[in-house]
């Protein structure tokens, strides 16, 4: 039995040694033109609740935690941030049009009024992801401010 144990732990060990040579792609990019923060006019609060709570998943900048970058670990959140970039990049902004900014900025105050965004996998892991009510008023409040002023200048084009 102990052997059979002292294998296992062996085995399990290698594992975990081979597969960190199996590693994700970094979601790193330098911060271009084209990003949310460069497009708009985004207060400091609220780039702040991005920043704490949704731009890991939903940009090409995540700031991994040290142990975001080991096996197989890095391989789920990969995954999260490859699926929440292609419902929504804000470093790719620009790129969108004003019908799919307008869409996005209620489904982000309605996403995080439910409380669906961010995941909670992820707000049980960074605390500062957890949003207040007042933060996520705030956050609605720029949203809903936000789209309107697309509008508007859309309509004065
Ligand atoms: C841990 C990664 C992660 C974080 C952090 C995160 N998201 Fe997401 N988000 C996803 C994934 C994955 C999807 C696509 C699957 C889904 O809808 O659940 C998604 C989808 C979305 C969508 C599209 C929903 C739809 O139905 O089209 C919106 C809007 C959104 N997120 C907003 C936010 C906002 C706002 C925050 C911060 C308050 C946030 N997300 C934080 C991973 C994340």
């Amino acid at each position: 039995m102990r052997r059979f144990l002292r294998f296992f732990l062996v085995l399990l060990l290698l594992t975990f040694i081979v597969i960190q040579f199996f590693q994700t792609e970094k979601n790193n990019e330098q911060v271009s033109s084209k990003h949310i923060f460069k497009q708009e006019e985004v207060p400091e609060n609220i780039r702040q609740i991005l920043t704490a709570a949704c731009l890991d998943c939903h940009s090409n900048q995540t700031n991994y935690l040290w142990y975001n970058k080991i096996a197989p670990v890095s391989w789920i959140i990969d995954k999260h941030i490859q699926h929440g970039k292609s419902e929504l990049n804000f470093s790719e902004w620009e790129t969108m049009d004003i019908f799919e900014k307008i869409t996005m900025l209620e489904e982000v105050c309605q996403e995080t009024e439910r409380k669906t965004m961010p995941l909670k996998s992820y707000s049980t892991l960074h605390p500062k992801a957890k949003l207040s009510d007042e933060q996520i008023a705030a956050l609605c409040a720029w949203t809903t401010k936000l789209s309107e002023e697309l509008l508007a200048n859309a309509a004065g084009k």
